[in-house]
Parts: structure tokens; sequence; C-alpha cells
């Protein structure tokens, strides 16, 4: 006969307790939490049908997640003042901690202290591209949660608005990311908005932008400062689709982190290709985010799994 599910799910996580560099696996949760997956999905619809940019907002929180320390729930904590939510590109712009906290305690009332808040995190990512329409993939599991965060390394490793191509390419490259994969992951702006503070220098100052699409912006976007908000993308910003990268072409990307991406660099021929080709992008935008998932996760016996993921297990 063969074991119980629960048995084999404490001896599984027993053994990988001794493995210092496990490898994220697709069933980690199988045994342990065999809902997981269909518990955040009712968080995720419950949550769109209420706010379809929080669907945005948590593909965004992942990636702040994981260019900091790795994917380790370290965004998620409050540090008082020194905690990464406080970071420059952070503070009074990174949001969905409420949509995680109601999941992860809609998880912990099936599976108590099974199942990490990096974890929940990665799969919102995932759900929130595919509920706005995008690519969907098998997200890989088995993170546990950083006991701390930093807000230095959120200073330093996360891209400004402004930053040319040559610095969003070093950004990436030091997390182990191609420009290309640069180049993919950059196509989250088809979903999403953007407060005026990030973009009024590109709307007021730059050349290499279409004058109607700068004039239209201007209308609700002062020449400095201001938290008005705009959609990133201007054709179809509440759906995930390549409308993003046929902006570019026609010089109406929003930060000129995006219009750098197609202003006579290395990256214009594939910016090209995605636009013409938006099941090329789905793919490489999915095979990104499993790339992406995978910077420096805390496995084995690191870290820990976190009760509540606003802070540190006491
Ligand atoms: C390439 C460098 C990137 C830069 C410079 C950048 C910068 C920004 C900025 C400034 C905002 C607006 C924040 C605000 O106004 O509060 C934003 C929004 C957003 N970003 Fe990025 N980003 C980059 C890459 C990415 C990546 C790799 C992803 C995900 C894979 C992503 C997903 C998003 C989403 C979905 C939003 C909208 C969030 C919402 O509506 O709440 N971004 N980004
Ligand atoms: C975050 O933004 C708020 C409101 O603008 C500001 O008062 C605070 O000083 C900022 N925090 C940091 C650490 O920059
Ligand atoms: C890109 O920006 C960085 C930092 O602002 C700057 O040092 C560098 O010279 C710029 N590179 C190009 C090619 O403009």
């Amino acid at each position: 006969m063969a074991a119980p599910a629960f048995l084999h799910c404490l001896l599984a996580i027993w053994l990988l307790s001794f493995a210092a560099h496990a490898q994220l696996t697709t069933d980690f949760y199988d045994d342990c939490c065999p809902s997981l997956e269909a518990i955040v999905r009712a968080g995720m619809n419950k949550a769109i049908r209420n706010e379809r940019r929080i669907g945005a907002s948590l593909l965004r929180l992942f990636f702040h997640d994981c260019f900091v320390q790795g994917c380790d729930g370290s965004v998620l904590l409050d540090a008082g003042g020194d905690g990464e939510k406080e970071a420059v590109p952070n503070n009074m712009s990174i949001r969905g901690f409420g949509v995680i906290d109601a999941i992860k305690a809609s998880v912990e009332a099936v599976c108590p202290g099974v199942v990490s808040c990096a974890d929940i995190l990665a799969i919102t990512a995932r759900d929130g591209t595919f509920l706005l329409g995008g690519p969907t993939w098998r997200v890989p599991l088995g993170r546990r949660d950083s006991t701390k965060a930093s807000k230095d390394l959120a200073d330093m490793n996360l891209p400004p608005p402004t930053a040319n191509l040559s610095t969003l390419i070093g950004l990436f490259d030091r997390q182990g990311l191609s420009p290309a994969e640069m180049t993919a992951l950059s196509g989250a702006h088809t979903i999403g908005l953007a407060q005026c503070l990030n973009f009024n220098g590109r709307i007021y100052k730059d050349a290499n932008i279409d004058p109607a699409f700068a004039a239209l912006r201007r209308q609700t976007c002062p020449s400095s400062g201001n938290d008005n908000l705009a959609p990133i993308d201007v054709q179809t910003p509440g759906a995930f689709d390549a409308a993003y990268y046929r902006n570019l072409l026609a010089k109406r990307g929003l930060f000129q982190s995006d219009q750098a991406l197609f202003n006579g660099g290395s990256e214009d021929a594939l910016v090209r290709q995605y636009s013409a080709n938006p099941a090329l992008f789905r793919s490489d935008f999915a095979k990104a985010m499993i790339k992406m998932g995978n910077i420096h996760p805390l496995t084995g016996s690191a870290g820990e799994i976190r009760k509540n993921c606003h802070v540190v297990n006491s």
C-alpha cells in the first residue's frame, strides 16, 4: 500500500532540509499542499474582478522581489524605514500586499506552515499575467523566505525609468539575464499604470517621442513631480499583448527605459520581431519569467517559511 500523501510530504521536506542547493520543481507542493495553485488562482480571480490593475502590480512586485537578494520574499518584509519597500523605486509605488496577505491566509488555513511567501508571490505573478490575457507557464517552486531585506540593494539593483540601454543591459546581466531576456521581460509594460513623476522628463524634454503621444500625456502630467497615473501601454493597457512593442516602433514608449529598447541600438531587431510576432513574445516572456524566478532562491534549510509575509518568524 502506498504511504499516505502527508507522510510523503513530511519525508520530502525533511530530506530536502539536508540539500544545500536544491532545485526548484513544479511538483514541490504536490504532496504537502496539492490545492495551492487552485487557492492562489481563486484569490487572483477575486482580486482582478475587484481591480484589473492588480494583476500588473503583482507581476511587478515579483520582479522587484527577484532583483534584490533573489526571489526570497524580501520585498514583502516591513522593516521600519530600512526595508525594500522604502527604496526609491518602490516607495509609494509597489502594491499588491493586501492580495498576498489574503492568499497567504487562505493557504495557511489549508496547509499551515508549508508554503513560502516567495512562492505565493511567484504564482500570483504568473496568474496576473495569464488572467490579463498573457501566456501561462508552470511555476518552479520550493523557494523559502528570507529573514532580511535590503533597501540599499533595492536602490542599486532596480532599474530607474531614466536608464539608457547600456545601464539596462548591465542591471539585467548582474542577475544573469541576457539583453534578449531583458527585452522580453520589459514587455510586462503592456499592462499597468505609472505615475507622472516617472515619465515627465520624457514627455517634456525628449526628442525621440511621437509629438501627439507626448501632447496627450502632458494633458494630465505637469513637468515635474506629481503622482497622476497614466497607462504604460497607450493602446491596450488592460490586456497583456504585444502592443508595447508596436508602441516602441511608433516612438510611444512611456519611459526613457522603454524607448531605449528601440532607439537604434542592439535590441531594435528583437523589438521589431516581437511587434510582428506576438506568439514569439508570449513564449519568450514565459521562458524569461521562469529564468527570473530562478534568481538565487533560498532552498533546503536556508531561510524559513514565514507565517506572516510582513515579518520574520519570532
Ligand atoms: C527594464 C527595466 C524596467 C524599468 C526601468 C521599469 C520601471 C517601471 C516604472 C518606473 C514603473 C511605474 C511605477 C510607478 O509609477 O509607480 C513600472 C511599472 C510596471 N512595471 Fe516595470 N520596469 C522595468 C522592467 C519591468 C519588468 C522586468 C517587469 C516584469 C516582468 C515590469 C513590470 C511592470 C508592471 C506590470 C508595471 C505596472 C505596475 C502597476 O500598474 O502597478 N517592469 N516599471
Ligand atoms: C517615501 O515617500 C514618502 C511620501 O512621499 C516620503 O515622505 C518618505 O520620506 C519617503 N521615504 C523614503 C525612504 O524616501
Ligand atoms: C548610460 O547611462 C549611464 C549612467 O547614467 C552613463 O554613465 C553612460 O555614459 C550612458 N551611456 C550611454 C551610451 O549613453
